[in-house]
This record gives C-alpha cells, structure tokens and sequence, in this order.
C-alpha cells in the first residue's frame, strides 16, 4: 500500500493506493467515516458489474450500511436532472449530516457523486474510489465538483474535497484501451507541465505503460498523484497556478460540446493538447 496526504488550508486527507481485490475499502472508510454511518455508493452499471458487491461488501463488513446508486454510464448523467433525482433518493435512502455518500467509478461519477455530497443537506462527507485512470491521477484529487449546464462542461459544482481517495490498481488492468489512453492523456499533461524526467520516463515505459505492468503503473499512478496534490495544495480554489492543470482543456472542452458529448473527455482533451502545442508554437 502506498499513502499520499494532501493537505489543505481547512484539513487534510489521504490518498490510499493499493493493489489486488477492493476489500480493504471498508477498512479505509472506518479511519475517516462515523463508525456505522449510511454510505450512499453512486455508481454506474458498468462498473457496478464488475466492482458494486464487492465494494457495499467491504463498507457493510466495516460495519456501515451501503447502498448502490445507479446512474446510467456517460457524460449525460453529469446533469441538474441526474443530479435531482440523486438527492431524492438520497433522501429517501435517511441520509443524515453525519451520512456520506461514495462516487465508485470514472470522472462523470466522481464530478455528479461530489456535488450530491456537497449540496445535499448542505453537505455531507463524501469519499472518492476512482476506477479509471483519469480519476484515478486526475479527478478524484483536489475537489472539484459539478455537472454539465446548458450545453456547457462543468457550469454548476462546487469545491467539496473528499475525506479519502482509495484507488485500487487492479480496475486499471480491465479499462478499455479507449478508457486507458484517455487517462495517458492527463499522465503526459502532468509530466509536461510539471517534471520533464516523468515524461521522459513515460516515453521510455511506453512498452510497459501499455501492457499494464503493475509496477510501471504503480510509478506512473504515484508519480502523477503527486504531482496533481502539489499544485491542489498550493491553489486549491484555481485562483492561480492550479490554471495549468487546465493545459488543452479550454479546446478540449469546445471540442467536446461540439461532438455533442459524443467524444470521450480526454479524447477531447488530448486534442485540445495538441492545439495548445501549435497556437504555442505560432505564437
Ligand atoms: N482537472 C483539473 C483540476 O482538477 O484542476
């Protein structure tokens, strides 16, 4: 297991890194959790196949009471729609101010999950198990927080930080070669705005990156981790230098309206990259 602690103005939180099955998760959950609280799991149906028993499982043999939340896969669940429906249920559900609420799963459902735990009876605590790459060294990590208004990504959220971030390994071997490259995205952007060794390491464990060598991911997960929680420490509220971790996301997010969401978001991203390479380079 490896430990990362982020720490903010207000207060801190961990980062667990493990490897091999999730049942652990309930372990993590009771060091920051009241002890035999609700636990409210926001999920989506492909990951629940594969990671929603074994991981209510783990929470209710911790001694809490786990829900499974459904929300269909796709970033047109990151809406006020989804978003309403969520807060019924988790009030139907008895979801109380010393309840939390769990997002198990990729960017749309850390970013909807977050955002029913920040508003919902003025906020709850909230814990993150980020299953993809791109949550895993992005978006489960600094607190942001929101859905998709308007047409526009990410035009209504807060800034609510999680009380844990438990990120297993083992849910990287079965992405998608899609999925996994959209998370290299984010990888090469914390390399290239941060520690040009790392990016040469990435190039250089290009072979092994890809076959998912549990060591070369180890690194690589770590590595960017750190990375991301350096620049969240140092600007958690995007006042400043938290800006460069935006690097191609300003035509990233254009691109991504305009295919109508179609597109995967670091697909897009990685498209705004290279025009953000180019309008550099003509400048
Ligand atoms: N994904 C960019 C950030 O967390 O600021």
């Amino acid at each position: 297991m490896e430990q990362l602690t982020v720490a903010l103005p207000e207060r801190a939180y961990d980062i667990v890194i493990e490897r091999g099955l999730l049942q652990q998760v309930g372990q993590q959950c009771k060091e920051v959790l009241k002890p035999g609280c609700r636990v409210a799991v926001v999920t989506d149906g492909n990951v629940a196949i594969q990671y929603g028993s074994l991981v209510q499982a783990s929470l209710t043999q911790a001694g809490f009471t786990a829900k499974i939340f459904l929300v269909p896969a796709g970033e047109r669940s990151k809406s006020p729609e989804v978003l309403t429906w969520l807060w019924e249920e988790l009030l139907g559900f008895g979801l109380t101010r010393s309840d939390a609420v769990a997002a198990l799963g990729g960017g749309m459902v850390g970013d909807l999950a977050g955002f029913a735990a920040a508003t919902v009876l003025r906020g709850v605590d909230f814990i993150q198990i980020p299953t993809t790459l791109l949550a895993q060294v992005d978006s489960s990590i600094g607190g942001k927080t929101g859905v998709d208004f308007d047409g526009y990504k990410n035009m209504v959220g807060a800034f609510h930080h999680p009380s844990l971030v438990y990120a297993n390994l083992s849910t990287l071997k079965t992405l998608t070669a899609e999925q996994f490259a959209c998370g290299m995205g984010e990888v090469l952007k914390h390399g290239l705005i941060k520690n040009a060794s790392y990016y040469e390491w990435c190039i250089n464990q290009m072979f092994e990156i890809q076959d998912r060598e549990v060591e070369a991911l180890k690194t690589m997960v770590l590595e960017s981790m750190k990375i991301k929680k350096a620049v969240v420490e140092k600007d958690p509220t995007e006042k400043g230098e938290r800006a460069l971790l935006n690097l191609g996301h300003t035509v990233g997010h254009a691109i991504e309206k305009l295919q109508n969401f179609q597109m995967l978001h670091g697909q897009c991203v990685a498209l705004g990259y290279l025009c953000a390479a180019y309008i550099s380079w003509k400048r």
